[in-house]
C-alpha cells in the first residue's frame, strides 16, 4: 500500500534533532545507520497497520535517505526563501522537493523568522510544490500567518513545548480560538502532546491534527505511543 499523501486529520511528528531521531542508530556499524530512517519506519508501520495519516519532519541531512526508505509524507523542518545560486548553508526548496519531500514546516518556535521572510518562504515553497505547515505561538499570530497562504497553521504555545502537560489539557482555549479564527481544515495544534486523549480533545475542538515531538522521539516504545496517538483520530 502506497500512502505518500497529505490528508487530514494528520499526526505530524517533528523529529527535531533528538539523538533518537537524528543520530546513529548503530555506532558499531561500519556505515552510519540513520536513526531518522529507523524511527520513520516505525511511523510507516503504524500508518500502514491503522490507515492513519502520519507524517514525519526530518532534519535536512537525513531527508533524502528517509524519503528513499518510507512511503509516508516526509517534511523538511525548514527551507530558506532562496533560488539556485550563490548561497552557502541555506536549504534550497527545489533540492528538498527533488529528494521526495512533500512539504515543510516554517517558523517553528525553535526557528522563528520574521514576517517578511516567512511570507517569502511560503511563496518559494508553494512555487516548487511543497505543502506548507507554518507555526504560530497563539491564535492571533495564527490569524496573521494564515493570510500568508500556508496550507495549515500549527499553533503551539511555546511554554508548553517539550513539557509534560499538553496544549489540549493546559490550554484548550487556544485550540478553540484558533479554529474560530481560521476555520476548520486549517489548524494543527501542538506542544506537550503525548497520547490519544490529547489528540481526541484537539480534534473535538476542531483541529485537523497535531504536531508533536518529544512524546514520540524520546519514548521507550515509539510504536506503542504512536498506536495510542492514532486511537485519538477516531
Ligand atoms: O514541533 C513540535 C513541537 O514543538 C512540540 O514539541 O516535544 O512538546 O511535542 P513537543
Amino acid at each position: 500500500m502506497y500512502i505518500w499523501r497529505m490528508e487530514l486529520p494528520i499526526i505530524i511528528v517533528n523529529f527535531k534533532l533528538y539523538e533518537q531521531a537524528a543520530g546513529n542508530a548503530d555506532p558499531e556499524a561500519l556505515v552510519r545507520v540513520s536513526s531518522a530512517v529507523e524511527l520513520a519506519k516505525v511511523h510507516e508501520r503504524v500508518a500502514k497497520e491503522t490507515g492513519a495519516n502520519i507524517a514525519v519532519a526530518v532534519n535536512a541531512v537525513d531527508l533524502a535517505q528517509v524519503c528513499n526508505n518510507v512511503e509516508i509524507p516526509v517534511f523538511a523542518q525548514h527551507i530558506d526563501p532562496i533560488s539556485y545560486g550563490s548561497y552557502t548553508g541555506h536549504v534550497l526548496p527545489e533540492t528538498v522537493r527533488d529528494v521526495g519531500v512533500i512539504g515543510t514546516l516554517l517558523n517553528h518556535a525553535e526557528y522563528q523568522i520574521d514576517d517578511e521572510v516567512l511570507r517569502q518562504s511560503i511563496d518559494r515553497a508553494k512555487d516548487v510544490g511543497l505543502y506548507v505547515v507554518a507555526c504560530a505561538n497563539d491564535a492571533e499570530a495564527a490569524e496573521k500567518i494564515v493570510g500568508y497562504g500556508p496550507d495549515l497553521v500549527a499553533v503551539e504555545p511555546p511554554e508548553l513545548i517539550g513539557g509534560d502537560v499538553s496544549v489540549s489539557v493546559a490550554d484548550p482555549d487556544v485550540i478553540k480560538k484558533s479554529v474560530e479564527k481560521l476555520g476548520e481544515g486549517k489548524v494543527l495544534v501542538g506542544a506537550g502532546v503525548k497520547n490519544g486523549e490529547d489528540v481526541r480533545i484537539a480534534l473535538k475542538l476542531g483541529a485537523s491534527g497535531v504536531l508533536l515531538a518529544s512524546g514520540v522521539t524520546t519514548a521507550e516504545n515509539p510504536y506503542e505511543v504512536l498506536m495510542d496517538l492514532v486511537s485519538g483520530l477516531k
